[in-house]
């Protein structure tokens, strides 16, 4: 059964930066829920893939030295513990991780077509369509089964789970492996992360909800690896039951009895966080009510889909945070949806003319004070939701 917890108000589509202050955006409503039987928390209003994955889908994995450099060693990961012949990614995004594979031995599946095209023109072999069963038929009559599949940040955003699975099953070889990663909901019910939520985030996976969605298909976790990307991922590596060759690692069990630890199978669990969430919009406002009666001003540092939820929930617009900045071209000199506030191109200078940077990309916390530094040890005051909403301060090594 579905139980609801938590509703984030009307929410634009978290990608739809929009060029024009004419055009206006369509808000859907964002309500999460826990679903008793198999553990898995999801959102309600399921958008059409096509509305949200466009040809001129605007996010890039490639933007991050954090996300270059997890793929790149991923990669070494995979050609030393798997070796496989062939390696299928299940949105390729901008080709971040096959990049790092020779070209013959991996196939991209991406649906944005401005994304694809990055990929093909570099002449990798790269499907521009939506993973489904027809698609995993279509690979397999043309190349056989396949060694590895993996996934990052993109089975969550398909509805049809069941499909995703069967499909995987399908291609996958009986001796072969599936990669998936995603943020974890662990993770983020400790962070308080509620702007893991957005229509493009239909679920957030635990352990346990992933052992339960793939123990359908014949699939089992053999290994799992704990991420710092994304403000805390889980790394899964997947077998078929069949295939004895693999042991099952202790980390599997660890982190399922992690999770019941703190609760993640129970609906109080929900109920709490439900709290803590409305918290937190009340005391992210007071600072930022408080910084403007001070006349400071304030730039969100990292155009996020993330920020996207947490601007539409907290209700927050130009006059709190003047600008968004960020790096990404499809970004820049749009609106952030739903707000209008403007994205402006990321110079080294930009923030010179702010008191505060609120940080929308949170999860490179670290990556962007370790750039700023020059302007964070002259003043310049960082802003964060994450754990909880708080301003922080220069501290000398
Ligand atoms: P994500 O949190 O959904 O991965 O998105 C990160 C966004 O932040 C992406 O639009 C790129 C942007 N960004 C910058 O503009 N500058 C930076 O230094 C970093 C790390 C990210």
């Amino acid at each position: 059964m579905n139980k609801f917890f938590l509703n984030l108000g009307n929410q634009p589509l978290a990608n739809n930066y929009l060029n024009s202050l004419k055009k206006k955006h369509i808000k859907y409503t964002l309500r999460l829920f826990f679903n008793t039987n198999n553990k898995i928390v999801s959102i309600s209003k399921r958008i059409p893939s096509e509305k949200m994955f466009t040809n001129d889908y605007p996010y890039r994995s490639s933007m991050s030295k954090t996300m270059r450099h997890s793929f790149y060693e991923l990669s070494k990961e995979i050609k030393k513990r798997f070796n496989p012949d062939k390696l299928l990614e299940i949105g390729s995004n901008d080709g971040a991780l096959i990049k790092n594979f020779k070209m013959n031995k991996v196939i991209g599946v991406e649906p944005c077509k401005n994304l694809a095209n990055i990929t093909s023109k570099k002449g990798f072999l790269t499907y521009n369509k939506y993973w489904n069963y027809k698609l995993a038929k279509k690979i397999k009559d043309k190349h056989g089964n396949i060694d590895l599949i993996y996934s990052a940040n993109t089975l969550t955003h398909i509805s049809n789970l069941d499909d995703v699975f069967r499909s995987i099953s399908l291609l996958l070889k009986d001796k072969g492996v599936l990669i998936i990663e995603d943020p974890s909901l662990l993770e983020c019910i400790k962070k308080n992360s509620y702007d893991q939520f957005y229509n493009e985030h239909i679920y957030l996976f635990s352990a346990i909800s992933v052992k339960n969605i793939i123990s359908k298909y014949d699939l089992e976790i053999f290994d799992i690896k704990n991420l710092l990307t994304h403000g805390g991922s889980l790394r899964y590596y997947i077998k078929k039951k069949i295939n004895k060759s693999f042991k099952i690692s202790i980390k599997v069990k660890k982190q399922i009895d992690k999770e019941k630890k703190y609760e993640i199978d129970k609906f109080k669990t929900y109920k709490n966080f439900s709290k803590k969430v409305k918290k937190s919009k009340e005391n992210l406002l007071k600072i930022l009510n408080n910084i403007k009666k001070n006349n400071k001003k304030i730039i969100g540092y990292g155009a996020t889909a993330k920020a996207v939820t947490v601007i539409n929930y907290c209700d927050i617009d130009k006059n709190l945070i003047s600008n968004f900045v960020d790096t990404t071209p499809e970004k820049i000199n749009n609106y952030m949806p739903g707000k209008n506030i403007k994205i402006l191109r990321y110079n080294k200078n930009i923030l010179k003319n702010y008191d505060y940077a609120f940080l929308g990309a949170w999860n490179f916390k670290n990556e962007i004070i370790n750039k700023e530094k020059k302007y964070f040890k002259k003043g310049l005051k960082f802003l964060t939701h994450i754990p909880k909403p708080q301003v922080l301060k220069y501290k000398k090594k």
